[in-house]
């Protein structure tokens, strides 16, 4: 996508005479600075994941991949591989991007002998980020499809509600949540989108805004608890998220606050106002092997930190980072959360728009 009209994609390779190294949008001084970080073995690319440097599902699958290819750079050893392997799937444990992309790199490297690893690992990891744009343009049109209809209807601007960044900044192109929105956009039709900050991190407001606002797209940001008040006055025609984690029956993992999102928008009808709760996901988001959100998928707890500190930009243009509770005051921070099937309406994939109960029908 287009920041400052220059074509960016959030990580790709970069040779030097020192060998490979990936480049990445740091999304942790966004919105404020853009900068590209340089990644270089495998240790920082953990670290990039685990700080959020990149991050997001599919983004963290393309990064983990690029880090296997960094192992490989440094050994191409079996041993080495699944060392790293386990140090990557442990980096995160929420979104499954990050263990399917590693597990992918394995499958194709395993085979092969050491002399032959490190080409394939750069290609494969290639592959990968290439794959994502290409399943992120696809759910983009089908999602097109569910805007032209509510459009087509209603024949006035359509006022969308997203929660966290599931945009372009959290894949390697085009986004999941946001591709629908984009190619309405693209398509002239006329849209808006309500902005949830999306408290500790908030990558609504920091990211989703940001990239928004770059691609022209009208927004507005609101504080996470506004997201069921506008449903109440009729103000939201649809909700669409990003998943970390969709099981085999159709529970979405997503940002912690989504769940609050979809039961808001499930009572919406009692007052007469139909809000449709969509989840956009690629296939690699859906974990065949789970069928209980609840029960089955591991909610990454984060750093009290998160919560305590806010970092910003002053009036004098310095960014700093503040305290915002009492000292020693107990934080928990679990940052995801899982909106059970029955509170969405479709989930909206490369292959079209399923039916939570229906997901099993996707080609694999
Ligand atoms: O903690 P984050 O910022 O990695 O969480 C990101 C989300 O929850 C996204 O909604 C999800 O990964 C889908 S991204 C296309």
């Amino acid at each position: 996508m287009l920041v400052n009209q220059q074509q960016y994609r959030t990580i790709w390779p970069n040779s030097s005479a020192a060998g490979r190294t990936v480049e990445i949008i740091d999304q942790t001084k966004l919105p404020h600075v853009f900068e590209i970080a340089q990644v270089r073995d495998l240790p920082q690319m953990i670290m990039a994941i685990k700080t959020m440097q990149v991050r997001g599902a599919p983004l963290i699958g393309a990064a983990a991949a690029y880090g296997v290819a960094l192992a490989v750079q440094q050994d191409g050893s079996d041993h080495h591989l699944a060392e790293s392997a386990k140090l990557l799937i442990q980096s995160r444990p929420t979104a499954v991007n990050l263990r399917w992309a590693v597990q992918r790199m394995l499958n194709r490297l395993l085979p092969l002998p050491v002399e032959d690893r490190l080409q394939t690992a750069w290609a494969e990891a290639a592959l990968i980020c290439d794959e994502d744009v290409l399943l992120n343009q696809a759910i983009g049109t089908h999602g097109l499809d569910l805007i032209r209809e509510v459009h087509y209807k209603k024949s006035r601007t359509i006022n969308i509600l997203t929660h966290c960044n599931a945009g372009w900044l959290a894949t390697v192109d085009f986004g999941t949540a946001l591709a629908p929105i984009y190619a309405a956009h693209n398509a002239g039709l006329d849209v808006h989108v309500w902005v949830g900050e999306t408290r500790p991190r908030n990558q609504g407001a920091s990211l989703t805004a940001w990239e928004l606002g770059q691609h022209g797209v009208p927004h507005t940001v609101i504080s996470d608890n506004a997201g069921g008040h506008l449903m109440q006055q009729g103000k939201v025609d649809m909700v669409i998220v990003g998943a970390d984690r969709v099981t085999a029956s159709g529970d979405v993992c997503n940002k912690i606050g989504t769940y609050l999102k979809a039961l808001a928008a499930f009572d919406s009808s009692t007052l007469g106002h139909q809000v449709p709760f969509y989840a956009a996901v690629p296939s690699p988001t859906i974990d065949w092997t789970m069928t209980d959100g609840f029960q089955q998928i591991e909610i990454e707890e984060r750093d009290a930190e998160e919560l305590a500190w806010m970092s910003g930009k002053l009036a004098n243009g310095t960014i700093a980072t503040v305290n915002i509770l009492p000292q020693g005051t107990k934080v928990a921070n679990p940052a995801f959360d899982v909106t059970p099937a029955r509170l969405v309406t479709g989930i909206i994939t490369e292959q079209g728009v399923f039916a939570p109960h229906q997901l099993n029908r996707m080609k694999r």
